[in-house]
């Protein structure tokens, strides 16, 4: 399976893209976490990437290109097929992704679009908690931890992404709209877009997703 979830901030594909490498055996590359790495690391790349995330702006395509082409590439986990989550954002960059799987002779199977209304996002942005080394994503409210700000899994400290805040999330989904949506519009003319109410409950949303997966296998 060769997939990519498209949506804003918030909609959920952070949640949603690891039940599609569970069921699925593939790898789930999220530029945003990827990037989220090089800033604990405070590599060159880290300390500029985290001011940009933290305006709210994008990292430039060539970056992001080479990051997920590396993987592509070198990620045993990637064997199988994957899911994009954050990456394509621009048109150029979907239209080098396309490039990239050209010369691999893989095909997209799918781009799925994780649609919902801009406000409800406010308060997912707001309660989110995050376990930086693994990426797993909780909500104060809507999906709490078992112990307050702590990783189920590791039992380590949980963490609120500087980039969560009101004043930013405004200016990603400013973000979104003018440079992200171009790229829902690039896959409808493929002919490969599809389209999921993200404004349901998680595994309401997980189960009509799996519906797209499962029809197109
Ligand atoms: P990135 O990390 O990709 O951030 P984003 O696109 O803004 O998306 P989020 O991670 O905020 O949302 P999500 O859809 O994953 O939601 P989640 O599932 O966590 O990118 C960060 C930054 O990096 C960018 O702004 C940019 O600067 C840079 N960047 C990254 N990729 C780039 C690229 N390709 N090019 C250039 N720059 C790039 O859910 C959110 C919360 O809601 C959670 O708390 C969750 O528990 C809760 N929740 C989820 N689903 C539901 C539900 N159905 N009901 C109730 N609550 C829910
Ligand atoms: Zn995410």
């Amino acid at each position: 399976l060769r997939t990519i979830l498209i949506g804003p901030p918030g909609a959920g594909k952070g949640t949603q893209a690891p039940h599609i490498r569970d069921e699925f055996c593939v790898c789930h590359l999220a530029t945003g976490d990827m990037l989220r790495e090089q800033v604990v690391k405070q590599t060159k790349l880290g300390v500029e990437a985290k001011k940009i995330m933290d305006a709210g702006g994008l990292v430039s395509d060539d970056i992001m290109v080479n990051m997920i082409k590396d993987q592509l590439e070198n990620n045993k986990a990637c064997k199988n097929g994957f899911v994009l989550d954050g990456f394509p954002r621009t048109v150029p960059q979907a239209e080098k992704l396309d490039a990239m799987l050209d010369a691999r002779h893989e095909k997209l199977d799918s781009v799925v679009q994780l649609e919902i209304a801009d406000q409800l996002l406010i308060s997912r942005i707001t309660g989110r908690l995050i376990h930086p080394a693994s990426g797993r994503t909780y909500h104060r409210e809507f999906h709490p931890p078992k112990k307050p700000m702590t990783d189920d899994v590791t039992g380590e400290p949980l963490i609120q992404r500087s980039d969560d805040n009101v004043d930013t999330l405004t200016k990603r989904l400013s973000t979104f709209h003018k440079q992200t949506s171009p790229v829902v519009q690039y896959y409808q003319k493929a002919g490969l877009w599809q389209r999921i109410d993200a404004a349901q409950a998680p595994n309401a949303v997980w189960e009509n997703l799996r519906k797209v997966f499962v029809k197109k296998q």
